[in-house]
C-alpha cells in the first residue's frame, strides 16, 4: 500500500492507505482529528472544510494523494501554538455563533481563509466566500456578524 506524507497542523505525518481515500477519512479515522465533520460527503455542505496549502478544500471529496507533500490545517490547528485563540474563534464565542455546532468547524475554516485573503470583507464578499458552507440551524446572521467582528480585531 502506498505511503503518503504530508504535514498536518505543523506536524509531519505519513499514512499507508489507498491514495484515493478521501482526506476526511484519513484525518478523522487514522489521525483522530475529529473536529472536521462529515456532512454530505459530496462537496455540497462545507462541514469537512480544511486548508490544503492555505486554500479551503472539501476534505470529503479530496483524495489523499492530493495531500502528498502539502500542508494541511484543520480546526485543531487554527489556534496559536501557545493556545491563544484565532481572532475568528474569539469572535465566534463573542457572538455565540453555534447552535447545534455541526457545521461550525467548516464555517470557521472558511472564515479564516476569507480574512487572510481579504482582511476587510463586505457583506457581499462574506456571502460569496461562505456560500458553500451550509448551516441547517440558520446561524448565518451570527456568522456574518462574527466575521465582521474578527475583521475589525487585530492579530492573526
Ligand atoms: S461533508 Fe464535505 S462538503 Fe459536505
Ligand atoms: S449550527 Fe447547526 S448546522 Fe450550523
Amino acid at each position: 500500500m502506498a505511503e503518503t506524507r504530508f504535514t498536518v497542523n505543523g506536524e509531519e505525518r505519513a499514512v499507508e492507505t489507498d491514495p484515493s481515500t478521501p482526506l476526511l477519512w484519513v484525518l478523522r479515522e487514522q489521525l483522530k482529528l475529529t473536529g472536521t465533520k462529515f456532512g454530505c460527503g459530496i462537496a455540497q455542505c462545507g462541514a469537512c472544510t480544511v486548508h490544503l496549502d492555505g486554500m479551503p478544500v472539501r476534505s470529503c471529496s479530496t483524495p489523499l494523494i492530493a495531500a502528498e507533500g502539502a500542508e494541511i490545517t484543520t480546526i485543531e490547528g487554527v489556534s496559536a501554538e501557545d493556545g491563544t485563540q484565532h481572532k475568528v474563534q474569539a469572535a465566534w464565542i463573542e457572538h455565540q455563533v453555534p447552535q447545534c455546532g455541526y457545521c461550525q468547524s467548516g464555517q470557521i475554516m472558511s472564515a479564516v481563509a476569507l480574512l487572510r485573503d481579504n482582511p476587510n470583507p463586505s457583506d457581499a464578499d462574506i456571502d460569496a466566500a461562505m456560500r458553500g458552507n451550509i448551516c441547517r440551524c440558520g446561524a448565518y446572521g451570527r456568522i456574518r456578524a462574527a466575521i465582521k467582528s474578527a475583521a475589525s480585531a487585530q492579530g492573526n
